[in-house]
């Protein structure tokens, strides 16, 4: 059977990618943030996964305000990195899973879960950010990816506590998928930013770290936490974090196993207007 062998948790802040893109890694303001992933990119390459489930946020790029679903899984073969205004970024398609994927979809979905199926979606930073962060600079990413995407941008968002539920039920599905597979569950997004209005600028350390801390151990406390906390505390698009529980729902702990082991933990300010956060947590 498929098994979900470890999560990780990052933040995907666009000018990271470009950074990267424009070869501006050794900068002595970009040297902190990469020097942070380089356990990861390591960690990758010693604990390669069979296949990603990366959930992340569309910032209005492949959805827009005629249509918003709150929770979308890509059921495609192929995705496109995304044209946000200054062309895709030069990174590889992201290869897809159709078959677990699906496989994820019937079984959400008859767990009561409404998932929106998507067969075609080119993929904004949201999702290519991450995959840079804990891939490095590849000519393929090192295995197919299923996107998974959250509405935080379009109120109402969802909430934790549906989050980490909904986290639990994907646990179910891969676990039951007749196949031995190695997943690895990605939460992305956050940590604390607001990008607009007069609080622009916002950072908020001490909920970052208290947010990193339940993340490893108190998921189910987490998730009580209302999406108007993560807006007054985290800044608008602190809202992105609830994305995490996800990821977090499908660990063994929740499901009666014993609790997972932390790999590596990173968190750092500044890059550009957010605070960069980063857990690797293994089952
Ligand atoms: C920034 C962060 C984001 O999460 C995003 O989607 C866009 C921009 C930023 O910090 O600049
Ligand atoms: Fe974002």
């Amino acid at each position: 059977m498929a098994r979900i062998t470890a999560s990780v948790y990052t933040s995907h802040v666009p000018a990271i990618g470009a950074a990267l893109d424009l070869g501006k890694t050794g900068e002595p303001y970009w040297q902190p943030v990469f020097k942070g992933y380089e356990a990861s990119k390591q960690w990758m390459k010693d604990n390669k996964p069979d296949v990603i489930f990366l959930v992340f946020n569309d910032h209005a790029t492949a959805f827009s305000l005629e249509m918003i679903p709150t929770f979308a899984i890509g059921t495609a073969a192929e995705y496109q990195p995304a044209d946000e205004g200054w062309g895709p970024r030069p990174v590889p398609r992201v290869q897809g899973h159709p078959e677990l994927a699906s496989h994820i979809a019937q079984s959400v979905i008859q767990q009561d879960f409404d998932l929106t199926i998507v067969n075609r979606m080119d993929v904004d930073h949201g999702l290519t950010v991450p995959l840079s962060l804990m891939c490095g600079q590849p000519e393929a990413w090192p295995c197919p990816v299923i996107p998974f995407a959250v509405n935080v941008v379009q109120y109402p968002v969802p909430s934790g506590r549906r989050c980490l539920n909904l986290g639990k039920a994907i646990r179910k599905a891969i676990e039951s998928y007749d196949e031995d597979l190695n997943v690895h569950i990605w939460g992305t997004g956050g940590m604390s930013h607001q990008l607009q209005g007069p609080r622009a600028g916002l950072i908020n350390k001490a909920f970052d770290n208290a947010f990193l801390d339940r993340m490893i151990a108190d998921p189910e406390g987490q998730a009580a936490v209302p999406h108007i906390d993560y807006v007054r505390e985290a800044g608008s698009e602190g809202i992105e974090l609830v994305m995490w529980l996800i990821a977090r729902g499908a660990m063994a702990d929740l499901a009666g196993g014993p609790a997972p082991r932390v790999k590596h933990r990173f968190y750092h300010v500044p890059a550009s207007n957010t605070a960069v956060g980063h857990l690797i947590l293994e089952n």
